[in-house]
């Protein structure tokens, strides 16, 4: 058995508190997995006292979490903290700096700043790792990075957020209004106070761009986004795709041509036969379609404590074991964001982008509507 792993926390909400949960649960499994025994040393969050659920007695508290990167005796700092910018990415800079491996599930912060970020773990030749950024529990790095690693990758599309999921196939199932639904979701904890990241669109956004720069070896570039979400969608739309044999789902999508680099969200109507409509509830998916091994479907939790901490110590492991990878592709691809569709290009179902020709179109700022052939 190798040396310890010494890992310091910053952020103890539903994933710090998760990935605490997590390891003392399977410590001997991934110490065995491992092959070295994975400690956290120290933590750090804004508020001492209050209660997690876990017994945080056990490890030295650090009340300014930027300082765990020069807090002495750790080998990987592990940033849970959030926002794209502030506390989360003073972390990861000086962490990275000071040559220690980092973990993070921030896609915020690697939307923003991903490319960063690698290029200084590259130079510095340490471990940067975000597994959990992309679809929570669901091995969506590892499954392109490693698994199709062989591949030409020539789309890669899905459903992003588990909110906005969560919302539409309520609506679909109970027949009832957006707004009606959303406040639900927010009294049962299911969606933020301030939902406007995940109903606008940007949480599937963020973690679209970083999907799209593993796919096609690009820069990650979150501004050349299309972004809709689904705040404009309302229960007759989507009594009007049931009858049609579709459903409304947010969807994330992604290609890469000579034309450049697109990348949209937006809700789509996806039909019955294809597999991300029967993608329910809060759960998350991913589809990849690749040169050799045709189409990869991923399907899981996007997010909650125990699915996102499984994919932030997967990391752990993947770094106790030595098996890092670079951070970032190595051949990035110099593509430029293919541009905002002209007004004579607005089909933009998925079957459009799967090239296959649909009766659906989008009537800005209306929710959906279909387009009957010679009708509105
Ligand atoms: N929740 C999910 O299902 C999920 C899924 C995928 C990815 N993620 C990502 O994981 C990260 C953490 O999410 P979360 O849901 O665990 O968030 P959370 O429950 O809000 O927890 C955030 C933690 O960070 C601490 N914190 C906030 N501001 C701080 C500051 N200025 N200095 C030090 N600590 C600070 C908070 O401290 P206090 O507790 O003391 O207030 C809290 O412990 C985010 O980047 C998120 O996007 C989350």
């Amino acid at each position: 058995m190798g040396d310890v792993v010494r890992v310091a926390l910053a952020g103890l909400g539903t994933v710090g508190a998760g990935v605490i949960k997590l390891i003392d649960a399977n410590r001997s499994l991934i110490e065995r997995r491992a092959g070295r025994p994975i400690e956290i040393v120290a933590v750090s969050a804004r508020d001492r006292n209050r209660d997690r659920g876990v017994d945080l007695g056990r490890f030295e508290w650090v009340d300014d979490s930027t300082a765990l990167a020069t807090h002495p005796g750790v080998d990987v700092v592990v940033e849970l903290i959030g926002g794209s910018d502030g506390p989360a990415l003073v972390l990861a800079r000086n962490s990275i700096a000071q040559g220690r491996a980092f973990v993070t599930a921030n896609k915020a912060m690697i939307a923003h700043h991903g490319l960063e970020l690698a290029g200084a773990a590259e130079t510095a030749n340490v471990p940067f790792k975000y597994e959990a950024a992309v679809a929570g529990g669901i091995p969506v790095i590892k499954g392109l990075r490693e698994g199709a690693a062989a591949n030409e990758i020539s789309g890669v599309f899905g459903i992003l957020n588990g909110t906005c999921n969560y919302i539409l196939s309520t609506m679909e199932s109970a027949g009832r209004d957006f707004a009606d639904v959303l406040a639900e979701a927010q009294a049962l904890g299911y969606a933020e106070a301030d939902p406007s990241f995940d109903i606008d669109g940007v949480d599937a956004a963020h973690k679209l761009s970083i999907l799209a720069s593993l796919a096609f070896g690009t820069a990650i570039d979150f501004a050349g986004v299309d972004i809709r979400g689904i705040r404009h969608v309302i229960a007759a739309d989507i009594v009007e795709a049931q009858a049609l044999g579709h459903r409304i789902r947010l969807v994330g999508m992604a290609s890469a041509s000579d034309k450049g680099l697109f990348q949209r969200v937006q809700p789509c109507l996806v039909p019955l036969e294809h597999p991300l409509a029967h993608v329910t509830g809060s759960l998350n998916a991913v589809v990849a379609e690749g040169n050799f091994v045709g189409r990869l479907f991923l399907q899981g939790r996007g997010a909650g404590e125990g699915p996102t901490a499984s994919a932030v110590v997967a990391d752990l492991i993947d770094i106790a074991r030595g098996e890092t990878g670079p951070a970032a592709d190595p051949g990035v691809r110099g593509l430029r964001a293919e541009g905002i569709p002209r007004p004579g290009d607005r089909r933009r179902t998925l079957d459009d982008r799967l090239g296959k020709h649909h009766p659906f179109r989008r009537v800005q700022g209306q929710g959906w509507r279909h387009h009957h052939p010679g009708g509105r």
